[in-house]
């Protein structure tokens, strides 16, 4: 489908990893359509019993590709992919594990919102510079942050784009826990492989319990969908496209 995401099974294990280092993980639109899949085609598949998400060493995300915003900022196509995507995300029925090293801007932020249990770098910073391209939060941010980190915390996230650190994110409680890059794989896939050695059943009931209806997730991811794409053909989010188009290198 797309060279830049690679799917790994590994025993009970669905290793969805993005792989665009000179972009620093930039998530296409084919990107999102493999990523959707994947998780999919790992839920359909009884003999899966954990996804886990990871990037590139010092990229796990820059966000959603900025090419592709200027694209759909202009009155072109784009979305449906993101959509499939995150409606994957919010509805996925099995544990979802990631490992986050060092860039992970917007949606390599918030995707993790989803996630069970991350596991972040020392140099990892957590930032969702939403509001500075004239864009609103996405992928259920806007619901999930508040509730997970609580109202000013997400305020600091979302609306102000404060960087997380590493440590910051664990303390406000969107991470799990702090590991060495040297690490984190091995973090990653032993909490991974914990996770599929539980009774599965047992397992989707407490997760299930923990997360509540989906209903309202999946209303506000479309609430938030609907002010993102009249945002994108904003002047403020054209200007700030352009900007980062545009820039030259130092
Ligand atoms: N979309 C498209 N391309 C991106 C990108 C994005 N979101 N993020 C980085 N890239 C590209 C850069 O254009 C550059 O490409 P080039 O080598 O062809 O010029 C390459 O990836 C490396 O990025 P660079 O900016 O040189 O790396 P850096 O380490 O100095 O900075 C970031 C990394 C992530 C801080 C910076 O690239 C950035 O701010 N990106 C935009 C992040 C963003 O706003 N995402 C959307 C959130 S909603």
């Amino acid at each position: 489908m797309t060279e830049h995401v690679l799917i790994e099974r590994k025993g009970a294990i669905n290793i969805i990893r993005m792989n665009r280092p000179d972009k620093k993980n930039a998530i296409t639109r084919a990107m999102y359509a493999a990523m959707g899949k994947a998780l999919r085609d790992g839920d359909a598949d009884p003999a899966i019993r954990c996804h886990v998400f990871l990037g590139v060493p010092g990229s796990f995300s820059a966000g959603n590709d900025l090419a592709d915003f200027m694209v759909m900022a202009m009155g072109g196509e784009g979305g449906a992919e993101v959509w499939d995507f995150l409606i994957g995300l919010a509805e996925a029925e099995k544990p979802i594990v990631s490992g986050v090293d060092g860039i992970a801007v917007g949606i390599g932020t918030t995707l993790n919102l989803h996630c069970d249990l991350t596991f972040a770098t020392p140099r990892t910073v957590f930032r969702t510079p939403f509001t500075d391209l004239g864009l609103v939060p996405e992928a259920g941010s806007s619901l999930l942050a508040p509730a997970i980190l609580g109202r000013q915390q997400a305020f600091a996230l979302l609306a102000l784009g404060d960087g997380f650190s590493a440590e910051r994110a664990k303390a406000a409680g969107l991470i799990y826990d702090v590991v060495d890059e040297a690490v984190l794989e091995d973090a990653v896939l032993a909490a991974a492989e914990q996770i599929a050695a539980k009774p599965p059943q047992a397992l989707k009931i407490a997760r299930d319990l923990m997360r509540g209806p989906r209903a309202e997730l999946v209303a506000r991811i479309r609430q938030e969908s609907e002010h993102f794409r009249e945002r994108l053909t904003s002047e403020e989010a054209r200007a700030a496209l352009t900007a980062f188009m545009s820039r030259k290198k130092a």
